[in-house]
């Protein structure tokens, strides 16, 4: 097992003699600590100069990378292997932002072609929908997209339309549905105009309970406003799945389906079908932007060396941190409001992908695996939760996302939010010591505390869809060194059997009068 090998042990014996040296001793000791300890590729710097390694660490993490062939799985990935063993199916959300000549294999066909017809007629779609040549039914300009999908058919799309707010097409207003809670549908539905609304039934599999429930009340609600037009829905309802055949029982027209495949997991799948929503809110060729970016860092994660790849580096500072410090939390701490939602997708990407607790070949595992992800953006989480950052019990290692150019003629913001940035990273790493008069020390900390910063030169399509592959590509190097299947989610799917099996007894009155779901549904 992992926690038996040789390279654990060479990292368990580093933690004991490094677990009580102070993170500004690293600085202390190397005048160039910034210059040594970071990493760019294109416009994105990776700075982990405030974590506990040195070059002897860093080379004791890369042989654990190594040892669990980091690089071998990758390039399986890449091929079209089928890495997610457990259902069976490759792995190959980085073809979908492919340039056409690339090539991308899955059983024995090139994936490429077909995924570049896709994006034409997303592209098709989204300039006719803007240019107002696909118009409403009664010939009114669409103005409205609604996309009704939850998990990653909602938390992709949805954080990259609010990162992307600056870029956003004139006379466009999104929306997004996901909780079956109809409050939530309703607050929308109370806004809009059905003869200018677009709805994106966004769904991989088109059986999801709550899209389905959000989709038919939206369809009904629809229908209501058209006078019971069924024609209508035509020109106002599109399925984004794999699954064409039940979003034609659902109503919608072949020429209205946008598909992808099975090999794009749910949490990897904005850079499809399912990120058309993002298409029509910022105009295609921002969407090229995004897919340029990921493919980017696609690129540097295929090719640079182990200790200079970025995602590569931040999975094993993870791993450091996670199984040797038994640290049991990631902060994700962005520096602008536009990445409101940054957290939250991070949160569905690594907690889903790389909460396991048995490994590749199904056994139980003694060692821990993914963190509890969370974070909310600067300076707001500095007068919220970082108190217990700085001074709790718990020490959490943070990432730092900043921005350097961000709102034209507001430059003044900027610098005082980047300026909270580095003093927190400084805050947390040297800490304070005060000579309280009377002795007592509530004031005085230890700092000592991890951080990294990534830094964007700008919040762009472009760097937005580096900043995600990055993350992506971290969560699945994390995922092969920890040795488990990053790409399914049984947890999840025993949820939503259950959810049947309850809502089949309600609905046959089959509950027992003794149980608390019949004091809940029924009493
Ligand atoms: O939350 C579990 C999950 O299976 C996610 O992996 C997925 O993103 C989400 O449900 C939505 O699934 P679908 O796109 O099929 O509706």
């Amino acid at each position: 097992m992992l926690n038996n090998s040789p390279a654990w042990s060479a990292l368990k014996d580093f933690h004991l003699q490094y677990k009580d040296t102070h993170l500004t001793h690293f600085f202390n000791e190397d005048d160039h600590r910034f210059k040594n300890y970071h990493l760019d590729h294109d416009d994105l710097i990776f700075d982990y100069s405030r974590t506990h390694l040195n070059s002897s660490i860093k080379s004791a993490l890369i042989a654990l990378a190594k040892q669990q062939n980091l690089e071998e799985w990758r390039d399986k990935m890449f091929a079209g292997e089928k890495i997610n063993i457990t259902e069976n199916r490759s792995v190959l959300h980085t073809a979908l932002r492919a340039q056409k000549d690339d090539v991308f294999m899955h059983d024995g066909e090139n994936v490429v072609p077909e995924i570049h017809d896709i994006l034409e007629r997303m592209e098709h779609f989204t300039n006719a929908i803007h240019d107002g040549k696909a118009t409403g039914y009664t010939g009114k300009k669409i103005d409205t997209i609604v996309n009704i999908g939850i998990g990653g058919s909602d938390l992709g799309p949805y954080m990259v339309c609010e990162a992307l707010r600056n870029y956003k097409k004139e006379g466009i207003n999104s929306f997004f549905v996901s909780n079956v809670d109809a409050e939530h549908l309703l607050s929308v539905l109370d806004q809009i105009n059905a003869e200018t609304t677009l709805f994106l039934i966004a769904s991989k599999t088109f059986t999801t309970q709550e899209t389905m429930t959000n989709a038919q009340s939206a369809k009904d609600w629809f229908l209501k406003q058209a006078g019971n037009d069924s024609d209508a829905v035509s020109k106002h309802f599109i399925a984004l799945s794999t699954n064409q055949k039940a979003a034609e029982a659902f109503g919608i027209l072949p020429e209205n389906i946008f598909p992808f495949r099975d090999w794009v997991g749910g949490r990897y799948s904005l850079w499809s079908a399912i990120g058309l929503s993002i298409a029509l809110s910022v105009g295609f060729d921002d969407f090229r932007s995004l897919l340029a970016g990921a493919r980017s860092m696609d690129h540097h994660f295929k090719t640079a060396p182990l200790d200079q790849n970025i995602p590569v580096m931040m999975a094993l500072i993870g791993i450091w941190y996670r199984n040797f410090w038994d640290m049991d939390s990631l902060a994700v701490l962005p520096y602008a409001q536009n990445l409101h939602r940054f957290p939250a997708f991070l949160q569905q990407l690594d907690m889903e992908s790389n909460g396991k607790s048995v490994d590749r070949g199904g056994n139980m595992i003694s060692y821990n695996t993914g963190p509890i992800v969370f974070g909310e953006p600067g300076t707001n989480g500095q007068h919220a939760f970082y108190q217990l950052i700085h001074q709790g019990t718990t020490i959490i290692p943070c990432d730092f996302i900043g921005i350097k150019n961000g709102a034209a003629g507001y430059e003044d913001h900027q610098t005082k939010l980047n300026a909270n940035m580095i003093a927190q990273t400084t805050a947390l790493m040297n800490g304070r010591s005060i000579e309280d008069s009377d002795g007592k020390t509530y004031k005085s900390f230890q700092g000592n505390r991890p951080s990294n910063i990534i830094l964007l030169s700008k919040l762009s399509p472009y760097s937005l869809g580096q900043l995600i592959a990055l993350y992506e590509h971290k969560v699945f190097a994390q995922g092969i060194i920890w040795n488990i299947n990053s790409f399914d989610q049984w947890g999840v799917e025993l949820g939503k059997v259950l959810t049947a099996d309850i809502l089949q007894k309600i609905n046959s009155d089959s509950l027992s009068t003794e149980n608390i779901h019949y004091k809940i549904f029924k009493s």
